[in-house]
C-alpha cells in the first residue's frame, strides 16, 4: 500500500468500525481518496494518453496527477513511470496501463473470427488466459478486448476481430474471453481487466465501410447488438469502450441512453467506460460537437468516464464545472468508476511488474493451446476425397500464404513476432520430415500480379502427387480501416489456382484470411477447401495435422459465406419477409427471351445469385459423417417459466473418429414483430468414435426465447415454435412446441 494512502485507509477503517453500514472496504477507500482529490486530480484520472511524448514530459504530467491511464507504453519504462505516479505525485494513485491484446500477446491465437469457428468456449477462454499471463508479465493490466460487435458484412475489415454474425455465439464466446482475461479474481497479478467493445453497433457500419454511420432501430439494438455486451457485463467485464459510429445520428461517445440508461440503470454496470481513440474529438467531424469544449461537455454529461487521447477533459472540464455546465457529481461518479477498477486490480498495493518472475512468454503450454485453437478453428468446406493426405504422397506446396509468418498472425497482433510463427512450410520441414515436397509459391504475396513463376509452379505440381495451394489475404487487408468492396481472392491467386489445376493433379486449397471471401468461382479448381481465419503463431502445424489426418476438422462457420459481394448483407437469422424466395430459381442465363414481367416469380432473391449463400452459418465438414436421428422433446407445450429439453441421437457413421458441433435453433413462428427464421440457442462439441452414437440433449429455458417485441418490453410471447437440432443453420431435424 502506498504510504500516502495509509493514513486515509486507517481513518476509513476506524470510522467504519464505529458505525454499522453496508459500505464495503472498497467504497470506504474510494470515498476517502476522492475526498482528498482536487478537481484537477479528479480530471487527471479521466485522462488516458498514448505514449507519444518524451519520457520526461510524461513523468512531469504523471507527477502533476494529470494522467490516469496510458496505452502503448514501452515495457521497459512502465515501472519507472508507475513509480513516478506512486511516489512523486501528491496522492500516489497508480496508472492503469492498457494495450490491444486482442488474440494473444506474444503467443498469437487465431483471430477472434477464427476462434469463433471452434464453437468452443474453453478454447476461447484458454486464449484469453494465455494472453493475460503473458501481457500482465509485461505490465499490461488492461486489454481492449473482447470485441463484441455482431458482424454481418464481410466487406468490413473488422469482421476479423469479431466473434461473427450471431448474438448468442458472440455472447457465449465473449463471456469466455472475459473469463480468460480476468481470471478468478481481478486482483490476481496475472489478471487483466477486459473491455467490452465497441459499444455499440459498430459492426453495422453502412456499406461495410469502417467508421461509417449505422442505422440500427431500437428493437434491433435490443435483440441483436446489445445482448453480447450485456452478457459480458454479467460476466464481470471491468470496462467498456464506446464505438466510433453514430447510430441514427447519435455518436456513441455522447449517447447517454447507452451509457446511462442501458449500461448503468438497467445493467447496473459499475466499471468504467473509456472512449475509443479520439472518438470524443471526432464528434466535431460528426457535426454533433461545435468545438472541443462542447465535446467535453457532451461526453462528461453522457457518462463517458475516461477519454482516450483527445485531451478535451483536461482542457475544458475545469471551466465547464465552474460554469455549472457539467455537474460535479458527473466528475465524481466517473472518478469513482475508475478508482474502483484500479482498486479491484490491486494496483494500489501491487502496481509494478515483477521482473524477478521467470518469463511466461511463448511457454510450451501456451504454444500448445494456440495450436489446439488453430486446429479447432479451421473449417473444412469441401472434400471430394483428396483429404486427408498420406505422408507417402509427394506434395507440391504452392501459394503466397504457405510461408507468410507475418500475415499468418492476422490483424491486431501488435506484439506477435513473425520470427516465432510456425508456417505450414516450416511445419512440413520440422514435423513432417518424411513427406517429400516441392515448394514454389508462385506469387510473392496475396496482392501479387506477377505470374512469371507460374511455369515453375506447374513443374513442381507435375513432379508431385497432389498440390496444396495456400492463398488468402495479407494481414493488412483486414482489421481497422481496411474495408474492401471486392472480396474475391486478390491479385492473381485465382489464376494461380487454375494454373495448378490445369496440370491435372488433385488440388487442395487452403485459405488464410481475415474475412469470408467470395470463393465460389474458385471451387471448381479445388478438390478440397480448408478455411483458416488467420490462425496465428501455431497455424502451420495445426493445418498440416488437419491435412494429413492427425486431426479431423471440426470448425463451423461463425459467419455466412456469400456467393457474391452484392448479396451482402446476408445472414442466417434474417426475417422471412412477406415474399420469401423458394429454393429454386431460373438461372439468369436460362431466362427465356422476351420473358413476361412476372414469369420469374415475385419473391426476395437475386436473378444472378439466387437466394442462398455459398456456405451457411454453422456449416463445416469432417473426414467422417454424422447422422442425426430421433429428435424428441420433453414437452410439446411449455410454460413461459418452464424448460424444454430436446434430445437427438448423433451417430458417427464413418470410419474416422471426429467431433461434431451440434447446434440448437428455434423459430418463433408468430410474434408481435417479425422474428428470425432461425436463432441459435445452444451448441455442443460432441466427440464420437467411428461407429459411436450418442444422445445429445439441450436444456432450453423458455425465458431464453424472450425478446423485445412491438411494445419494446422484453418477454416471451405465447405461440408455436419450431426447434431444430442441426449440423448447421440450413439443415437439421425439426420439431415444434408451443408456449402457453
Ligand atoms: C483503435 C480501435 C480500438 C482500439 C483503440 C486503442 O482505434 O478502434 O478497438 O482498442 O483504438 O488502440
Amino acid at each position: 500500500m502506498n504510504k500516502k494512502l495509509f493514513i486515509p485507509l486507517v481513518a476509513a477503517t476506524a470510522l467504519a468500525a464505529c458505525q454499522p453500514t453496508t459500505e464495503t472496504a472498497e467504497d470506504r477507500f474510494i470515498d476517502q481518496l476522492l475526498s482528498q482529490m482536487t478537481l484537477e486530480e479528479k480530471i487527471g484520472q479521466m485522462n488516458q494518453l498514448n505514449f507519444d511524448q518524451p519520457l520526461d514530459t510524461v513523468k512531469a504530467q504523471v507527477r502533476r496527477g494529470e494522467i490516469g491511464s496510458m496505452l502503448n507504453i514501452p515495457v521497459d519504462i512502465i515501472n519507472e513511470v508507475q513509480r513516478t505516479a506512486m511516489e512523486e505525485s501528491r496522492l500516489g494513485i497508480p496508472l492503469i496501463i492498457g494495450r490491444d491484446v486482442i488474440h494473444g500477446y506474444k503467443t498469437v491465437f487465431p483471430i477472434p473470427l477464427g476462434q469463433a469457428a471452434s464453437f468452443n468456449p474453453q478454447v476461447v477462454e484458454d486464449g484469453g488466459r494465455v494472453a493475460a499471463i503473458e501481457a500482465t508479465s509485461q505490465g499490461m493490466r488492461w486489454t481492449f478486448a473482447p470485441m463484441l460487435d455482431v458482424s454481418r458484412d464481410a466487406r468490413w475489415g473488422r469482421i476479423a476481430e469479431s466473434l461473427g454474425e450471431d448474438p448468442y455465439l458472440a455472447a457465449e464466446l465473449g463471456a469466455a474471453m472475459v473469463r480468460g482475461f480476468q481470471g478468478d479474481s481481478l486482483n490476481d497479478p496475472t489478471s487483466m481487466a477486459a473491455c467490452a467493445k465497441h459499444f455499440v453497433g459498430y459492426g453495422a457500419s453502412e456499406g461495410g465501410r469502417d467508421y461509417n454511420s449505422t442505422q440500427i432501430p431500437l428493437r434491433s439494438l435490443r435483440n441483436v447488438y446489445l445482448p453480447p455486451f450485456q452478457r459480458a457485463i454479467e460476466t464481470g467485464a471491468a470496462t467498456v469502450m464506446t464505438s466510433f459510429n453514430d447510430n441514427d445520428g447519435v455518436p456513441s461517445s455522447c449517447n447517454d441512453f447507452l451509457l446511462r440508461t442501458v449500461l448503468r440503470d438497467e445493467w447496473r454496470f459499475d466499471g468504467f467506460v473509456v472512449s475509443d481513440w479520439n472518438s470524443m474529438g471526432e464528434m466535431m467531424a460528426h457535426g454533433v460537437a461545435a468545438d472541443r469544449k462542447d465535446v467535453a461537455r457532451l461526453s462528461a454529461n453522457a457518462g463517458l468516464d475516461m477519454e482516450m487521447v483527445s485531451y478535451t477533459y483536461m482542457d475544458y472540464l475545469p471551466e465547464l464545472v465552474a460554469e455549472g455546465a457539467v455537474p460535479m457529481e458527473h466528475i465524481d461518479q466517473a472518478v469513482r468508476n475508475i478508482l474502483r477498477i484500479k482498486y479491484r486490480l490491486g494496483l494500489f498495493d501491487n502496481p509494478y511488474i515483477d521482473t524477478d518472475k521467470p518469463s511466461p512468454l511463448y511457454a510450451e503450454e501456451h504454444l500448445q493451446k494456440a495450436r489446439t485453437a488453430a486446429t479447432q478453428s479451421a473449417i473444412l468446406l469441401k472434400n471430394d476425397g483428396v483429404l486427408p493426405l498420406k505422408t507417402s504422397q509427394t506434395v507440391a506446396i504452392i501459394g503466397p500464404m504457405a510461408d507468410a509468418p507475418h500475415d499468418q498472425l492476422g490483424t491486431w497482433s501488435f506484439d506477435g513476432e513473425q520470427s516465432h510463427t510456425v508456417t505450414p512450410l516450416k511445419a512440413l520441414q520440422t514435423e513432417y520430415k518424411q513427406v517429400k515436397y516441392h515448394y514454389e509459391p508462385g506469387l510473392r504475396y496475396s496482392r501479387d500480379t506477377n505470374t512469371d513463376r507460374f511455369q515453375a509452379v506447374k513443374r513442381a505440381v507435375r513432379q508431385s502427387d497432389v498440390a496444396v495451394v495456400f492463398v488468402g489475404e495479407e494481414a493488412i487487408l483486414s482489421g481497422e480501416a481496411h474495408s474492401l468492396s471486392n472480396i474475391n481472392l486478390i491479385g492473381k491467386q485465382s489464376d494461380l489456382l487454375q494454373a495448378v489445376k490445369s496440370v491435372g493433379k488433385p488440388v487442395v486449397m487452403v485459405v488464410m484470411a481475415g474475412r469470408p471471401l467470395t470463393i465460389e468461382r474458385d471451387l471448381p479448381y479445388a478438390d478440397a477447401v480448408l478455411y483458416s481465419f488467420h490462425p496465428g503463431t501455431m497455424g502451420g502445424p495445426a493445418i498440416l495435422d488437419l491435412l494429413f489426418g492427425r486431426e479431423n476438422p471440426s470448425g463451423k462457420l461463425p459467419v455466412t459465406f456469400v456467393r457474391e459481394v452484392g448479396q451482402i448483407p446476408m445472414y442466417y437469422n434474417h426475417h422471412n419477409t412477406g415474399r420469401p424466395a423458394q429454393d429454386w430459381f431460373t438461372p439468369i442465363d436460362q431466362i427465356p427471351l422476351n420473358a413476361q414481367q412476372t414469369s420469374l416469380g415475385n419473391t426476395s432473391f437475386y436473378l444472378d445469385s439466387g437466394r442462398d449463400p455459398l456456405f451457411p452459418f454453422g456449416y463445416g465438414l469432417s473426414y467422417t459423417r454424422f447422422e442425426y436421428a430421433n429428435l424428441r422433446l420433453s414437452d410439446t407445450v411449455a410454460s413461459p417459466t418452464g424448460v424444454i429439453t430436446a434430445t437427438a441421437t448423433i451417430k458417427n457413421v464413418g470410419t474416422t473418429d471426429g467431433t461434431e458441433v451440434v447446434q440448437l435453433y428455434v423459430r418463433d413462428l408468430v410474434g408481435s414483430i417479425a422474428r428470425p427464421v432461425r436463432e441459435l440457442k445452444g451448441f455442443q462439441r460432441v466427440h464420437l468414435k467411428a461407429g459411436e452414437s450418442k444422445a445429445v440433449t439441450f436444456t432450453l429455458p423458455v425465458q431464453d426465447l424472450a425478446f423485445y417485441g412491438k411494445d419494446l418490453v422484453k418477454k416471451v410471447e405465447p405461440g408455436k415454435f419450431h426447434l431444430w437440432i442441426a449440423p448447421n443453420s440450413a439443415e437439421g431435424l425439426q420439431s415444434e412446441f408451443r408456449v402457453k
